[in-house]
């Protein structure tokens, strides 16, 4: 038998450690909540992508009675992006998720299959996807997905 083990490197920060276009783009995740349709869970989440152009793209989560057709924040805004900003690279996107009384304290990380979306444009554009996951405690920063999905199924794969 052979073991093999996978790390991965997230770096915390506090807000006025970021540098300045990374915190605007947590401040824009954090403003996307607002715009979240969330009547069933009353979980607010809110995403802001940067494209390589330097173009911000947000997202909100909107949810359906029919449960299975919600999508997440950080769908809507990378499907928004690459429909309205075609060949554009994405950057880094920032994720802020609220309940009713408060923001997160620790950073909820991207749903599974968000993070197979993410994935899929880092492959599409060859360059890896920095994730700024915001809680009130400290954002989570992680330069890749591949750090949050460590074992993926992506275009590699097909071949
Ligand atoms: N949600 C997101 O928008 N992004 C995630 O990464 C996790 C979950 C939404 C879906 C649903 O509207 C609510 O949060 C509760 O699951």
């Amino acid at each position: 038998m052979q073991t093999y083990k996978i790390t991965a490197q997230v770096s915390v920060y506090q807000m006025e450690e970021l540098n300045p276009e990374d915190r605007l783009l947590v401040e824009q995740a954090i403003a996307a909540t607002e715009h979240s349709y969330s009547p069933y869970s009353h979980f607010s989440v809110g995403a802001a992508l940067r494209l390589k152009n330097g173009e911000v793209i947000t997202g909100s989560n909107q949810e359906n009675a029919s449960s299975s057709m919600t999508i997440c924040a950080e769908r809507n805004a990378i499907f928004h992006a690459q429909h309205q900003h075609p060949g554009q690279p994405i950057v880094s996107i920032a994720i802020a998720a609220r309940t009713d009384k408060a923001f997160t304290p620790f950073p909820i990380p991207p749903c599974g299959a968000c993070r197979q979306v993410v994935l899929e444009v880092e492959d599409r554009y060859k360059q890896p996807i920095r994730l700024l996951l915001y809680g009130t405690g400290g954002i989570h920063v992680v330069d890749t997905v591949k750090d949050l999905l460590p074992i993926q199924f992506g275009a590699e794969n097909l071949k």
